[in-house]
């Protein structure tokens, strides 16, 4: 496992701490009635020593739990108090999650969305107790009750991923060659599958638009790539029945693919297809997060990139900006233009996300993300 991910358990104190809270919320609540319901809203205890709701998605991907877990622990390293929670990818499981957290009177949640639209009316009351709101990676939109997001340069992981397949296939170099192309996304709820979409669009549109790229089933729209929860069960089913109708006589050249499980799906379907094989090579899939199990297919031959997004570096700057939130200061923020959920342009902290193929998969290993024996 990575180094920093550690299980992180409840203490009983973090428990009667939360209960005697929610205690002391109701009775100042109960004493300042009408102040919540006019404009002054009640705020609970922000500082050191406060709880923090961290609410992630699901289990079933190595990253949300590592990215709990490091949150957990820096969040602790930094004298606050947490309560981790996972929504098993269920949008319900989650809006309770999150309406118990701030019942609770958590001071301030950091949420990755299931459904980035799900949660307007449920932050309402997260508004109308005082706890702040970090959207983590993932924007949540809809509401103007998220004060600041932490998240990776979006865009740029989808032109990492199209421009992965240009280089590849060298396009620029043999504008005569044409080659075989199929494309997915990611799930339609996540408002990060736009950005992703619309970055490798901008490498590989000018391809598709000249002929060099085809896609053979023709499905060139992103409601037509969408793959709910980014499940690669789901985009393993497409894949074959993308190969079986349209590549009865040709093959794949490239599928873009916007993260690892994904990626993984697709190579299952090509691989009872028939590739993988000496004669017919996998053709060039892409990915990201570099999960442990793309890390090795890509060390494997198989799949062929991933984008490595450091989710201790993206854990340690949404501590920084609760930290900031929590104690009156001021968060630092590098993108206030370009995360519009609606009603607000959300001020954000993006990270920059790296390209990994077989050329620099040690990097892995050199930043401590990996050992070299789990990746081998
Ligand atoms: C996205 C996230 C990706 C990937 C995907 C599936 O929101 O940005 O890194 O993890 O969800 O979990």
């Amino acid at each position: 496992m990575r180094k920093r991910v550690r299980h992180g358990g409840r203490s009983v104190a973090t428990v009667v701490s939360a209960t005697a809270m929610a205690v002391a919320l109701v009775v100042t609540l109960a004493g300042c009635g009408q102040e919540a319901r006019g404009g002054s809203r009640y705020q609970p205890e922000g500082g050191k020593g406060a709880t923090v709701g961290l609410a992630m998605p699901t289990k079933s991907s190595e990253r949300w739990i590592a990215d709990g877990e490091n949150m957990a622990e820096s969040f602790e390293e930094a004298g606050y108090q947490t309560d981790l929670q996972y929504a098993d990818d269920k949008v319900e499981n989650q809006i309770a999650q999150v309406e118990n957290m701030i019942t609770q009177g958590h001071a301030l949640l950091v949420v990755a969305a299931v459904d980035g639209a799900a949660l307007t009316n449920v932050l309402e009351q997260a508004e109308q107790q005082g706890t702040q709101v970090i959207a983590y990676d993932r924007l949540i939109m809809g509401t103007e009750h998220v004060d600041a997001y932490a998240s990776f340069d979006n865009e740029r992981v989808g032109r990492l991923q199209g421009q992965y397949i240009v280089d590849a296939l060298e396009l620029e170099q043999n504008p005569n060659e044409t080659f075989n192309i199929e494309l997915f996304a990611g799930s339609p709820d996540d408002n990060n599958t736009q950005f992703f979409w619309n970055g490798a669009m901008s490498a590989l549109r000018p391809y598709m638009e000249s002929g060099q790229l085809e896609v053979g089933s023709g499905q060139t729209r992103m409601n037509q790539a969408t793959t709910l929860r980014w499940d690669g069960g789901t985009a393993q089913r497409r894949m074959d029945d993308l190969l079986s109708r349209h590549y009865g006589n040709a093959e794949v050249d490239a599928v873009l693919s916007p993260y690892d499980g994904i990626s993984l799906g697709i190579i299952s379907a090509l691989r009872s297809s028939g590739y993988g094989g000496a004669n017919q090579p996998y053709p060039i899939v892409t990915g990201q997060d570099a999960e442990l199990a793309s890390v090795k297919s890509i060390n494997a031959g198989q799949q062929r990139q991933t984008v490595f997004k450091d989710t201790r570096k993206l854990a340690d700057r949404a501590v920084q900006i609760a930290d900031a939130l929590l104690t009156g200061g001021e968060p630092e923020f590098n993108n206030t233009t370009d995360y519009d959920n609606g009603p607000k342009v959300v001020p954000a902290y993006l990270l920059d996300p790296v390209s990994i193929d077989e050329s620099n998969t040690q990097l892995l290993v050199d930043e401590g993300y990996y050992t070299a024996g789990q990746i081998g």
